[in-house]
């Protein structure tokens, strides 16, 4: 049914721009308009029947818990993206639930930040093509999405005033990109935008963020809904774009609206645009329809999280578990799985399966014993030494020790970030106690965030970075140890040798209400490779129980500013296995500072042994491309770039030359200009250089040949200095014409 906004009044069409409660907007039942309902996501249903919070704290009706983002950002699955936010889709529909909030695609700035699990990786373009896949599963469905949390949301601390004080290059080349892709290939229904402020200004309320970056220049048509309570200014909310207001103010902000109109401080019109995208979203589907099922969602939660799992070390082949031996499982994430994140995506699983239970019951088929010794408690104990000491002796007695370690809820959590990576100071000890006891150990870890794994890492065989891998983690943890799955996980974000290495360090979390993103684009391992910083684990790492080998990498440019590149993979090991082929792109061409090198493209293909396969990517011109200040938009800079194939960002594996001829950008002169910029120009400079020439003497000729640091001097200077100092040396009126013709030309 179409509405006719007109036939509203303004304080009907005032009251739609904020909630009815903590989960629904408000219906105008005359006019025929219901209400919808959005609710937490990101990686299942959060739907609470009574007692609403938004913190996770009371119980809400089962639905599955898959894999948050931490796990199916290390999968660097599309497909599997896909079939979660499907899946959550079917879920949201049968609860009638109109909008899922999420997924969230920010950053993974700083190690240390509460809710880096519900974040893909700190990588914009996995990030964005996970997070474009998942929307475009869900909104398959039917429900909407609500792509969070726009922007620059990189910390806990202070998260609701901080301001995030980010130069233009670096928003664009790292913190919007996720968001861009989102919006512009999977169209989400809506964006939430963030507590924080960008630049001293409230996401809430920025007309630059919401209007002139989000609408005109990525043509978002969806509606912008309000963290929960992000709401610092209403009315200049309402101009800047920002539409709809959750949770409700009990009706203070609507009146705020109503009185900025009647004032003539706030244009009807941007009310009533605002009012149409709320509207849009009421017809999106609110009834409760069809049924999930249980059993099928359970199914897949355990197949991405198998699939979402990092073999970050494998010495001498110790896993997969061997057929007839005897195991020691120690450490109480075994028998009480951390699975999910706490705050505002905690769920209420339909199960949950323990690894413990998973290790049992495919140990019998293998012959495999397994005895258990709790090791630690999750909670803070004073049994510490007791429970250590009969983890020692069970080692001591198997032929492998498998230890779960990983943190609690109180160590990470939406609402606060750590201030350490390291594991429980008990836990380091159980470790180090049984690798040296144990004739084998492995470590399972399960963590929404990067854990120092400094200590201990030397001492153990194998780890296995499990994360935080939703409600059926436990038993895909068993199909990897025992190799029913052969691992393909792969580090979405770099593991660092020390907390004090990460670019953020000195800038993280802030100060006095500003958090300075000092390091700019050099973000995770774009500032590890480029700092040439060693780190324990890289971005892109991770092992199989087979083996690969890329060849044959082609790349060919398709125009001035785009590629297509190709290359062959082959599992030369023996087993069937799935492997990410990660293409980067570096340059040198450029004239501002770059990344060693930037992942642009990546696929993910599953191999039986022997078997090869050729993939190819399309790189298009953002692969290419930086974000130019001085310009004020995307330049890809004419010259040569190398494409390369990387085992992961620190290692690459091959690497093939290509040069573009690069945009044609006119080289806009001004008095500001320098010298060494005039003189250096495609067009004006030539013309220049012979009026120079033709105006001095042979001796001031001779005189700038033989000063060459004079003439340096020189280069650096402003026109209008050069100028003052020359007393007038080229007359202004000639400048002017020069000017013209520089923005006129393209070089
Ligand atoms: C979180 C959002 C969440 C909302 C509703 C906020 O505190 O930042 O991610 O969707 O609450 O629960």
């Amino acid at each position: 049914m179409t509405i006719d906004i007109s036939q509203l009044t303004l304080e009907q069409k005032a009251s739609l721009l904020s909630g009815k409660d903590f989960w629904s907007t408000k219906s105008i039942d005359e006019a025929g308009i219901p209400a919808i309902v959005l609710t937490d996501g990101p990686h299942g249903v959060r739907r609470q029947a009574e007692d609403d919070d938004h913190l996770g704290i009371n119980t809400s009706l089962p639905s599955t818990c898959f894999p948050p983002a931490v796990a199916v950002g290390s999968s660097w699955d599309r497909d599997l993206a896909a079939r979660v936010g499907a899946a959550v889709g079917r879920e949201a529909r049968a609860f009638g639930v109109s909008v899922i909030l999420g997924p969230g695609v920010n950053i993974k700035r700083s190690p240390l930040c509460g809710r880096n699990f519900e974040y893909y990786s700190e990588d914009p373009y996995l990030s964005g093509v996970l997070g474009a896949a998942h929307v475009t599963g869900l909104q398959g469905t039917g429900v909407g999405a609500s792509i969070k949390h726009f922007a620059a949301n990189n910390q806990e601390t202070e998260r609701m005033r901080i301001s995030a004080d980010i130069d233009e290059r670096t928003l664009r080349e790292i913190y919007l990109p996720a968001f861009e892709r989102v919006v512009t290939e999977a169209r989400p229904a809506t964006v939430m935008c963030s507590y924080n402020k960008i630049n001293d200004v409230y996401a809430s309320h920025n007309r630059w963020l919401l209007t002139d970056v989000l609408r005109t220049d990525w043509g978002f048509e969806g509606a912008v809904v309000s963290d929960w309570g992000a709401v610092s200014d209403r009315v200049a909310g309402v101009a800047a774009g920002m539409d709809l207001e959750m949770p409700g103010s009990g009706g203070a902000t609507d009146r705020q609206i109503v009185d900025a109109v009647r004032a003539g401080k706030l244009d009807e019109q941007l009310v009533e645009q605002a009012v149409e995208r709320v509207l849009a979203l009421t017809r999106l589907p609110h009834d409760a329809t069809g049924e999930f099922d249980t059993d099928d969602h359970h199914a897949l939660a355990r197949e991405v999280a198998a699939d979402s799992i990092v073999l970050l070390k494998n010495d001498d082949e110790v896993l997969p578990l061997r057929e007839n031996t005897s195991v020691a499982v120690i450490g109480a994430f075994a028998a009480q799985p951390r699975f999910q994140g706490g705050g505002s995506s905690h769920l209420n699983p339909t199960r949950v399966d323990a690894a413990l239970d998973a290790i049992r019951d495919q140990a019998q088929a293998l012959g495999v014993t397994v005895e258990y010794c709790e090791g630690f408690t999750i909670a803070v104990s004073d049994r510490g030494e007791r429970l250590r000491d009969e983890a020692v002796q069970a080692s001591g007695r198997a032929d492998i020790a498998v230890v779960f370690a990983g943190l609690g809820d109180r160590q990470e959590s939406e609402g606060f970030d750590r201030d350490t990576l390291a594991l429980p100071d008990d836990q380091i000890q159980l470790i180090r106690a049984v690798a040296a006891t144990a004739a084998r150990t492995v470590v399972v870890l399960s963590n929404g965030g990067v854990v120092s794994l400094e200590g201990w890492h030397d001492g153990v065989d194998a780890i296995v970075e499990g994360w935080l891998l939703g409600q059926a983690g436990g038993s895909a943890l068993a199909d990897v140890l025992f190799g029913h799955v052969n691992p393909s996980g792969h580090l979405a974000e770099t593991i660092p040798l020390r907390l004090q290495d990460n670019p953020s360090w000195l800038n993280f979390p802030g100060e006095q209400g500003h958090v300075r993103y000092g390091e700019g684009v050099f973000v995770g391992y774009r500032y590890y490779t480029s700092a040439n910083t060693p780190v324990r684990y890289p971005f892109g790492h991770g092992l199989s129980y087979t083996t690969f080998s890329t060849d044959a990498l082609v790349p060919r440019a398709t125009g001035d500013t785009t590629a297509d590149v190709e290359v062959t993979v082959t599992n030369t090991g023996n087993r069937t296995g799935k492997h990410v082929v990660q293409l980067y792109v570096a340059s040198a061409a450029t004239t501002v500072r770059r990344p060693v090198r930037e992942l642009r493209a990546f696929t993910k293909v599953e191999l039986r042994p022997g078997q090869s396969t050729t993939v190819h990517f399309t790189l298009n011109r953002r692969s290419f491309a930086h974000w130019d200040n001085d310009f004020g938009g995307w330049v890809v800079p004419g010259g040569t770039y190398s494409i390369q194939v990387g085992a992961n960002a620190s290692e690459v594996l091959l690497d093939e030359p290509i040069t573009l001829t690069g945009d044609a950008i006119p080289h806009r002169l001004t008095l500001n200009s320098t010298v060494g910029d005039w003189f250096g120009h495609p067009v004006v400079g030539p013309l220049l250089t012979q009026g120079m020439s033709a105006a001095m003497t042979d001796a001031q000729v001779l005189q700038a040949q033989d000063n060459p640091d004079l003439m340096k001097m020189v280069e650096s200077m402003p026109m209008r200095q050069f100028i003052t100092f020359t007393q007038g040396a080229i007359p202004v009126e000639t400048l002017e014409q020069l000017m013209a013709l520089s923005t006129e030309t393209d070089s």
